[in-house]
């Protein structure tokens, strides 16, 4: 049995106050924290790099789940292992080729890798990096923005990676899926194979943020 993990988005918190907000959730049974790193090039946004994951880093145990949207990811990654992420996943759309190379070197930073495809991307481009990654990350929404509507045709790439993984030696592999997820669509998610759960306005705009990080592990 696939355990659910939920990984609540910091880009919904406050940026004032992101050591006291990864606290909290780690105090609500958060199981990592998902950290969208955007450089306003890959996506039209920017939000923050390695130095807000140094300064987070000390408020939590939580793994750090670093989600890179930007160009030249291989670039930016001596800098999050020495600041203390955990986790990196990387665009296939940005990386290409250079895909699983980027995986690997991620892993001799000691740190655990991941690859993303977006809602235009085919879900199996993803599959060359099954052997390599430690989790495999579908978009259900356009990345850029919290606060999106979940995109439906999402649960029918999860069902795909996950009859893939199965049939291919690797059934245990995390899928995370990230963008628009609530408590009203989550049981459809899990169902469909997803068992990390990316969730940024349903956890903040919570005023029960404990009861909703554990409704959002599902039914
Ligand atoms: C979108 C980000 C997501 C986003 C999720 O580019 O990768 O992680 O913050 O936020 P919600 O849950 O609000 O869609
Ligand atoms: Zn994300």
């Amino acid at each position: 049995m696939l355990q659910i993990k939920v990984a609540p988005s910091i880009l919904a918190g406050d940026f004032a106050r992101m050591g006291e907000t990864v606290k909290k959730l780690e105090e609500c049974g958060a199981d990592y924290v998902h950290c969208d790193i955007m450089d306003g090039n890959f996506v039209p946004t920017i939000t923050f790099g390695s130095q807000m994951i140094e300064q987070i880093r000390p408020y939590t145990k939580l793994p750090l789940d670093c989600h890179l949207m930007v160009l030249r990811p291989d670039t930016r990654l001596e800098a999050l292992a020495r600041a203390g992420a955990d986790m990196i996943t990387i665009h296939v759309e940005e990386c290409r080729e250079l895909t699983i190379q980027t995986l690997r070197i991620i892993k001799n930073y000691g740190m655990k890798a991941s690859a993303v495809v977006n809602p235009n991307t085919p879900v199996e481009d993803l599959y060359d990096c099954a052997e390599d990654a430690d989790m495999l990350l579908l978009m259900s929404v356009h990345p850029g923005w919290g606060g999106q509507k979940f995109m439906p045709g999402t649960l029918e790439k999860i069902e795909k990676l996950r009859d893939f993984l199965i049939r291919n030696g690797r059934p245990d592999l995390d899928i995370e899926v990230d963008g628009g997820i609530t408590e009203d669509n989550v049981n459809d998610v899990i169902a469909a194979g997803a068992n990390v759960i990316v969730a940024g306005s349903a956890v903040f705009r919570s005023d029960d943020m404990k009861g909703t990080i554990r409704r959002l592990r599902g039914a």
